[in-house]
């Protein structure tokens, strides 16, 4: 039977129901906690998985001359690695070509089949690198943490109401330039489908804040739901507005949000009080160096804001 959305998500319930009824002795039946509850709340992102996305980007870098930057082997080699995942898990992907600086730079977009085409939810991280460093809070965390959130959606055989799409930009590092040149090419009839943008850059920095980008209330409020769950208090992100990719999204009107745990500023002593970490030492001593490679990441942070993204693409696209 094809039923309309709003029919299989209620028929979803509907398992759910029979399940807690029957005590789990569904003989024959699949098992429910691979079906049901899946169309209803987010998964647990298992860190040891992203963590492993990690490790094979420094493992790119280090293969490459230390970096994985725009124009440079260690950013094509970078996007090979996600791609597979995804074209593996059954996502279409997308290869966009743009030139910047006098170099070939590509976009990655991979969406998920289904959901409604006019109600868009889209999260993104830059995959480039600086080149002075491998990159890895800055961004193979976010890029890890969306990467491991569209592999939790195919797991889950997740079918939400709206279509879910993720991107990877290039080019974040020479000034926004990949998700700049997306939003331009999507046109003024494709930025309105897209009803919420959110960013991932620097989620796992060692010593972390919790900030949450204040551009949409409805998106920003979603995630401070998540933090109020964990008993940790969020701080609206105010260190450079503007300084990644959900930039060029918000300036042609499209919602946006976000996550970040904090750069080169530095941790006060009531941010510490609140967060734990040192005081007085910036969230990311090595934000843009040579250092910026495994070693540079929060564990307890990059677990944290990885559930954060699955979240919000499970809770905004119902
Ligand atoms: N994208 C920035 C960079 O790579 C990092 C950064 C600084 C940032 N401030 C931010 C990212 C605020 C998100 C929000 O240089
Ligand atoms: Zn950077």
């Amino acid at each position: 039977m094809k039923l309309p959305r709003s029919g299989r998500a209620l028929a979803a319930g509907a398992v759910a129901v029979a399940t807690l009824i029957s005590g789990g002795s569904m003989a024959g039946a699949a098992p429910a906690a691979d079906t049901a509850p899946a169309a209803l709340a987010a998964p647990d992102i298992p860190i040891a998985n992203v963590k492993a996305h990690l490790t094979q980007l420094q493992s790119i870098a280090t293969a490459n001359g230390g970096n994985r930057a725009h124009g440079r082997p260690g950013y094509q080699a970078s996007l090979n690695y996600v791609k597979a995942k995804l074209d593996a898990a059954g996502f279409t992907t997308t290869v966009q070509r743009f030139t910047a600086s006098g170099r070939t730079g590509y976009n990655l977009i991979a969406d998920w089949p289904g959901g409604d085409a006019n109600q868009v939810v889209m999260a993104g991280s830059h995959l480039d690198s600086v080149s002075s460093g491998p990159g890895i809070n800055d961004n193979a965390s976010g890029s890890a943490a969306v990467l491991e959130t569209a592999l939790a959606v195919a797991r889950s055989g997740h079918q939400p109401t709206k279509h879910l799409r993720f991107a990877w930009w290039g080019a974040e590092e020479l000034g926004l330039v990949g998700s700049r040149y997306y939003v331009n090419s999507l046109g003024s009839a494709g930025r309105a489908k897209i009803n919420g943008y959110l960013n991932f850059d620097m989620i796992g920095s060692p010593n972390p804040g919790y900030f949450v980008y204040d551009d949409d209330p409805t998106i920003e409020q979603t995630f401070q739901e998540y933090f109020a769950g964990l008993g940790i208090s969020t701080e609206i992100e105010t260190e450079g507005d503007g300084r990644s990719d959900h930039a060029p999204f918000k300036n042609a009107g499209v919602p946006v949000g976000g996550l970040f745990s904090g750069a080169d500023y530095r941790k006060t002593s009531a941010q510490a009080a609140k967060w734990g970490g040192t005081a007085g030492q910036p969230f990311d001593r090595c934000y843009h160096s040579s250092c910026d490679t495994t070693a540079n990441i929060n564990d307890t942070a990059l677990n944290r804001n990885s559930d954060a993204v699955a979240y919000a693409m499970w809770e905004l696209s119902r």
